[in-house]
């Protein structure tokens, strides 16, 4: 159990201002901020009587008001409300963000840490606001790890325990719950938060307004399909897309809203939502009302521990601020100033918050355009855009829709809703999308300071290098003045990102041409670069050769000539993508070229088409999501209606989940005496240690200890499967990020700043190795390495028509699991004992580690897992060496030690997927039969070996997928370089050797000039089959699935019309793409398949199971749930699962390998069915006796009721001498189809629809299978399309946080996304004749990946080259872009030599 795990809500000290999300316009209160009325008879009277009217008002009125609170509370300091509790903090420190402060202090854990930098969400909480002048309130969702709290005064926050708990009522915004929307539930009530404050704002949003509102939201467990669906129950049908041509998009394919499709139920039941109840939703604080209308302008000053905040209440004062701390940055939604302090290390020992100076709010409109205080918020500036396009005519409306187009994919929403259009050009980012636009459309801003004001327009002169622009220390932006565009003006933005929302741009632009009257000849022309320099770059030489001349073909050529001068990138640029990025230049240039044409055709200056091929080039990308299909089997009409099998119960924990009350490990609230462990990592890739100087650090206050590996009292080293693995380095480190020693300390701040303190001093060793290549010329192998044959390949390569050679690479995969490392471990005082809470897959691989690191007995530590959020693999190895790290500060300080690893911190230290490089050598015949495949991987393991020899070994288990080669032979090896180490990860090593034989079918298919599908038809396994190590096993389910995937995808029709398509369109492509799985199902380590459970019936005729499985968002508790109820023949209310626990069940093995429910589920049902045999005599006694009676019967004539039950597995083995075996007890398998659209220019891709037919046996629960059959779908997708690992030369891992490593998001799902359940399977060898279902899905997210290549593959036949090519994974737009090979590509890669100095050091490494 948890210690002392009741939620205290002590409502104490609070203070500030906040203000930056106050939009104050003289145009409209309505456009200047997304301001809405009282909406609810409560909030009405409590407007103190104001009228619904809507009242334009000046922010120098609101200065005056917020000038009276400020008087009436400065005694009090900091006031604001969190959750309808008034919340007063005399001496805040300016260093406090509201998240931990919502989690620490309030004890309010609902609200979640996933990375601290504003991108990932699961922070959201709502932000209420009152404008006394129009007595409105405005609603606002914001990230909480970024707001300080000194900017929350007049405040009200609501977070997820404000709207809505299982005690009391729900909130509808919490149907993500019943919607199937919350698998480990840790991004849930950030979900849940972005969509209330949605609903709070626009109770009936379109789909659009939906998507666009969670954008700002990751998930790495749904694939995010289950919370669309979920959410769009809000929308109106009335406003619904109209995708499908007439019919609703609301609807699914038959039409029907209603809860049955074809007689088949949907996956949850729409018909029984709560509706939208405004009286549910809290008032907004009469008392901040009253404030706010009494409110006087005196500054506020707040004295932290190092930094001093000052909220000045006028112009001037911040005036005479600025010009007595020049250096002082100010503050507005410290999306930038708050991740310098964060992640760079940056100290401002003076903060500046001027957001109660009202001129910075101001927003003027005159004819000649909009003048917007630089302190507006995006999402005011937006309101303010959209205004300005419906007020003045369209021709003056480019510039003005150009700057909305930028800012509505600027950040998410939270992000847009605090980040300011003067700190925007003030931080002077490269790739800002803005700055470009603003700089072309002649925009000018106003700087301000002691000395005077002046004009200064933004431009090139205007940004002088990194983060450098020509505002003087003691200036301020006071406001931005944005033209409307002249008559015969056009202006477009352009941005292309590594993801299509919520990401920074890689390139962007804005472009600007004004022509002569009623002529095609350039007047003017200005076009601006961002993401191509230091700062943003003009591109002259092109303005110099277009101006005067008319607009066509031969003056466009020339400027493109000319660009290549303008923007050129050293091949060791920051951010890398030199050549990709020089070509998208181009490209952008010549979108901009065929929009100003359009222009042109439609004033009739221009009397030329547009070639029909280039047409689409201009449209974006298809993106409404449509609703998707699942079909799944019905439960026999005879079974009982209680019996829960096989029906879609909803995931045991996700209302807990949706309303924040789900106890993850950091929730659990603080022990008294207990300490926080920073770690301190390795600077160096290979090293010898000289001296580790902890010194500075032990000088700090708060800090208490720091251990070293010569405080480790047993075991230095962890075994993981024969390779030992030290927890501390001592002597040597191998790799940028290997853990050195850690610091403990009162607080997470200490600690994190005494690790800073930490001086180590090394010795550089030479001889690093960072490169499969690298580790392959030096042999540096972790062995054995594994090989395995079959037939005589040798021969049948002499004997085929053709053979080939190829090769792909796969990079690594991050786990970003939403919930970071935890651990809390807890000594308990006497003999030895230790409890930790942790969150890991394998409790019993930590409870060992800690042990032997302590030197005592596994009886003496208890590990306890209540859940996990999200783990993926990467919580069984690492998780084990950090919690031993954490035990020994706890051991050695005989004090509760709590680790809670960054989000940095955690990608950095724990290693992801490895990444492999596969070559083969295939030999086949005309007709398309495969008869010799010879494959090799390379694992690129890292620093240690940790799990990677075993997945080189299931690599070579895995290598045919499903097809039947004769002569076929592997070799694979796990190499050791030095970077951090990898670990398991979903698949294990699968995904990765699928893909090379999957690439190796196109290549064949290129090669022959066929469908590379009907290349996968003719070598599948057809029938009774052995494996190439000698498995039996009969594929019939798996060509069903192929047969029915392809039918239900009609793929030959859509074929034909993909291939009308691309000859239709030059720079648009389509590709399709269906590919099969066959997956292993256990482990080839035969021990591993055992469990056991323990199972309690309390007299009240209530359950507790225990087990030795997991929850970890899977589902494995719910369905053990089932298993129970059906087993006990009682409904699931009855049953109850607290946590994992090793004092519970021993000698767990881990919840891995799709195999959780298969182990678990049958020992759970084997504990049951003892304990209903046992009450036999008592049931045949009284047939008619409920429950209860039978339980309370059974007590009273003493038999026990509680019993063990044990699953001793199949023997699972693999005799890698003979080469043969049974490693997996049998196979799920699968197969999908995707259709991708492709940008050739940008190498922008969506995916347009996905069908999948899975067969998983009979499901215990279709939800929870869709769910991850969906949810590792898109994780594959991610690995195959878009999540890309960067380290720099030396070693160092750039990628450590959601802003430079981009998981999939809402805007990835595809847009009509099917799975369908294999009718008619069945599986004697698993529960319930069901299927492990975890991991195969993974590797058909490459169906996208093989569209995407068909689709370069159609640009390349244009650009004259056919046959077989290498696209590497992922498949990100950079490697897709340059493959397709057109005219701009090669404008680049011919122009290369000169320009890109070939002999610099690139920024990144290739691994
Ligand atoms: C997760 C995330 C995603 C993002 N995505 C995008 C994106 O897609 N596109 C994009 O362009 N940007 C993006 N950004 C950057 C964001 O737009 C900027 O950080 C933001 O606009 C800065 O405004 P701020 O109010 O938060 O500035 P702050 O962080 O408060 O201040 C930043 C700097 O500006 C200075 N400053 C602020 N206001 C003034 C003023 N009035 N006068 C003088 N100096 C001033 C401060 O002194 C400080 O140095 C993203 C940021 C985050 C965190
Ligand atoms: S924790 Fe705040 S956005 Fe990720
Ligand atoms: S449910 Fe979304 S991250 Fe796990």
């Amino acid at each position: 159990m948890f210690p002392g795990n009741g939620v205290q809500r002590n409502a104490t000290g609070f203070r500030s201002v906040f203000s930056c999300l106050v939009g104050v316009s003289e145009m409209s209160a309505q456009s200047a901020a997304r301001c809405i009325k009282p909406r609810d008879s409560k909030e009405t009277a409590l407007s103190m009587g104001s009228s619904w009217n809507v009242v334009f008002h000046s922010g120098r009125q609101v200065c005056i008001n917020f000038m009276k609170m400020a008087e009436q509370t400065l005694e009090d300091g900091l006031i604001f409300y969190v959750n309808g509790k008034k919340i007063m903090e005399k001496n805040p420190d300016p260093e406090t963000m509201l998240l931990p402060y919502l989690r620490k202090k309030l004890r309010l854990t609902g609200t979640k840490y996933g990375c601290g930098g504003g991108g990932c969400g699961a922070c959201t909480v709502m932000v209420s606001r009152y404008d006394p002048q129009n007595k409105n309130i405005s609603h606002f969702s914001v990230n909480a790890c970024l707001l300080p709290i000194c900017q929350l005064h007049g405040g009200a926050v609501t977070t997820v325990e404000g709207i809505g708990s299982t005690k009391t009522k729900l909130h509808p915004a919490q149907r993500i719950a019943k919607a199937h929307g919350s698998q480990c539930g840790f991004c849930t009530p950030g979900m849940v938060m972005s969509m209330y404050t949605l609903l709070r704002n626009n109770p009936k949003p379109t789909l659009e307004e939906v998507t666009e509102g969670l954008a700002g939201n990751l998930c790495r467990c749904t694939g995010y399909r289950p919370i669309v669906d979920g959410y769009r129950t809000f929308c109106e049908r009335e406003k619904c897309c109209q995708i499908n041509g007439t019919a609703c998009c609301m609807a699914n394919e038959n039409g029907s809203v209603g809860p049955v499709v074809n007689g088949q139920l949907e996956l949850f039941n729409k018909d029984g939502l709560l509706p939208l109840d405004p009286t549910q939703d809290l008032i907004f604080p009469p008392e901040l009302m009253r404030l706010a209308e009494s409110q006087e302008r005196i500054s506020q000053k707040f004295i932290g521990e190092r930094m001093t905040w000052i909220s000045p209440g006028s112009l001037d004062e911040l005036l005479q601020l600025k010009a007595d701390h020049p250096q002082a940055p100010i503050v507005m939604g410290n999306t930038n100033i708050g991740l310098d302090i964060k992640f760079k290390g940056i100290f401002h020992p003076v903060l500046l918050s001027p957001t109660r100076v009202h001129e910075l709010f101001k927003v003027t409109q005159k004819p000649e355009g909009v003048c917007v205080g630089a302190g507006c918020s995006m999402s005011v500036v937006k309101s303010v855009l959209e205004k300005s396009i419906g007020s003045f005519p369209p021709e003056n409306t480019h510039m003005f829709r150009a700057l909305l187009q930028q800012i509505n994919l600027l950040g998410g929403q939270q992000i847009r809703n605090v980040a300011t259009l003067g700190g925007n050009i003030a931080s002077a980012y490269p790739n800002s999308d803005l700055t470009p636009v603003l700089a072309a459309g002649r925009c000018t801003l106003v700087a301000l300071s002691k000395e005077g004001r002046r004009r200064v327009p933004i431009d090139k002169d205007f940004f002088l290098g990194f983060a450098k622009t020509a505002v003087k220390p003691n200036e301020i932006i006071l406001s931005v003045f944005i033209p409307a565009s002249r008559k015969d003006e056009v202006v477009h933005a352009f941005r292309h990102a590594p993801r299509k929302e919520n990401a920074l741009a890689t390139v962007n632009a804005g472009m600007r041409v004004w022509f002569n009257e009623n002529s095609s000849v350039v007047k003017d022309i200005s076009i601006y670069y961002g993401g191509v320099g230091t700062t943003i770059v003009s591109a002259e030489g092109v303005c110099k050769q277009i101006i005067g001349r008319p607009w066509e073909d031969a003056t466009l050529s020339d400027g493109y000539g000319a660009l290549m001068d303008d923007v050129t990138l050293m091949a060791s640029a920051p951010g890398g993508k030199v050549d990709f990025r020089r070509s998208l230049t181009l490209s952008l240039l010549f979108k901009f070229n065929l929009l100003v044409l359009q222009y042109l055709q439609e004033k009739n200056v221009f009397l030329k088409e547009i070639p029909k091929g280039l047409q689409s080039t201009i449209q974006p990308l298809p993106k409404h999501i449509q609703p998707g299909y699942q079909e799944f089997q019905n439960v026999l009409e005879t079974q009982l209606a209680q019996d829960p099998v096989g029906r879609p119960m909803v995931h045991r924990s996700a209302l807990s989940q949706a309303t924040g009350e789900a106890v993850y490990c950091d929730d659990l609230p603080h022990i008294d005496g207990e300490l926080f462990l920073a770690i301190v990592t390795s600077s160096r890739a290979h090293a010898k240690i000289i001296r580790i100087d902890f010194s500075e650090a032990l000088k700090l206050p708060g800090v208490v200890d720091v251990v070293i590996a010569d405080d480790i009292p047993g075991k230095k080293c962890r075994n993981i499967v024969g390779f030992n693995e030290e927890l501390l380095a001592k002597s040597e480190v191998t790799c940028v990020g290997q853990m050195v020693c850690a610091v403990v300390a009162d607080s997470e701040a200490h600690a994190k700043r005494g690790a800073a303190l930490v001086k180590i001093t090394y010795e550089d060793l030479q001889d690093c190795i960072f490169t499969l290549e690298e580790a392959i010329e030096k042999q540096s192998f972790f062995l054995p390495k594994w090989k395995i044959g079959r037939g005589d390949v040798e021969k049948a390569l002499e004997d085929a028509e053709q053979v080939y050679e190829g090769e792909i690479r796969i990079g690594g995969q991050e786990h970003f699991y939403l919930e970071t490392q935890s651990f809390l471990v807890v000594p308990v005082g006497e003999e030895q004992e230790m409890k930790v809470y942790l969150s890991t897959q394998h409790p019993t691989f930590t409870q060992v580690a800690i042990a032997e690191t302590l030197g005592i007995p596994s009886n003496r530590v208890s590990c306890h897992v209540k859940r996990v959020g999200g783990a993926f693999g990467g919580k069984v190895t690492k998780t084990s060496i950090l919690a031993s790290i954490t035990a020994v500060a706890a051991w050695k300080t005989g004090r509760p030690v709590r680790c809670v690893l960054e989000r940095g911190e955690d990608m950095l230290i724990t290693g992801g997927r490895n990444p492999v490089w596969g070559k083969y050598k295939v030999g086949f015949m005309k007709n398309g039969r495969i008869t010799a495949a010879d494959f090799q991987y390379y694992v690129n393991a890292g620093n240690t070996a940790d799990e990677s020899v075993l997945v080189a070994e299931k690599i070579l288990l895995h290598l045919d997928n499903a097809y039947n080669i004769p002569n076929l032979r592997g070799q694979s090896a796990a190499c050791r370089t030095n970077l951090p180490s990898n670990t398991a990860f979903r698949g294990f090593g699968v995904p990765q050797c699928m893909l090379v034989i999957e690439n190796m079918i196109t290549d064949v298919a290129h090669k022959l000039g066929r469908r590379p599908e009907e290349i996968r038809e003719i070598n599948m396994y057809k029938e009774l089959s052995l494996t190439h190590y000698k498995m039996k096993f009969d594929p019939e389910n798996l060509v069903r699935c192929w047969e029915e995937c392809k039918e239900k995808a009609d793929i030959h029709r859509r074929r034909q019309a993909i291939d009308i398509f691309n000859k239709e369109n030059q720079y648009k492509k389509k590709g399709i793409a269906i590919v099969p799985i066959k997956y292993g199902i256990g482990f080839s380590m035969s021990f591993l398949n055992q469990a056991a459970a323990l199972v309690h019936i309390y007299n009240d005729g209530s359950v507790l199971v225990s087990h030795g499985g997991i929850e970890m968002g899977q589902g494995l508790h719910t369905k053990v749930q089932q298993v129970a109820s059906r087993e006990l023949n009682i409904p699931t209310s009855l049953i109850h699962i607290s946590e994992t626990s090793t004092e519970c069940v021993p000698n767990t093995c881990p919840s891995a390998a799709s195999f959780g429910t298969d182990a678990n589920g049958m020992a759970v049902q084997d504990a049951c069915q003892i304990l209903y045999k046992r009450l036999e005599p008592i049931r045949k006694k009284n047939p008619n006796g409920t429950w209860q009676n039978w339980i309370m019967t059974a007590f009273l004539e003493k038999i026990s009721l509680s019993t063990t039950g044990y699953y001793r597995g199949q023997d699972l083995y693999m005799d890698w001498e003979k080469q043969e075996g049974k490693p997996y007890a049998y196979f799920t398998y699968g197969v999908c189809c995707s259709e991708v659209e492709l940008d050739c220019l940008t190498g922008e891709y969506r995916t347009l629809r996905t069908d999948m037919v899975v067969d998983i046996g009979r499901s215990i629960n279709p939800s929870i299978d869709i769910g991850q059959i969906e949810g590792s779908f898109i994780q594959g997708l991610g690995l195959f399309t878009m999540e890309e690992l960067k380290f720099s030369p030396s070693g160092m891992l750039y990628t450590r946080g959601p802003g430079q490593y981009k998981i999939p998001s809402f805007c990835d799902v595809p847009l009509k996304f099917n799975v369908y359940l294999l009718a008619g399977s069945s599986n004697p060898l698993a529960i319930y004749s069901s299927k492990g279902i975890g991991e195969p899905c993974l590797f058909l997210g490459s169906s996208v990946f093989f569209a995407i290549k068909e689709a370069v593959a159609a640009a390349r036949k244009d650009a004259g080259l056919t046959g077989p090519f290498t696209l590497n994974s992922p498949a990100t737009p950079e490697r897709t872009c340059l493959a397709c090979a057109t005219r701009f590509t090669n404008m680049v890669l011919q122009s290369k030599a000169g320009s890109t100095s070939g002999s610099a050091q690139p920024w990144a490494l290739d691994i």
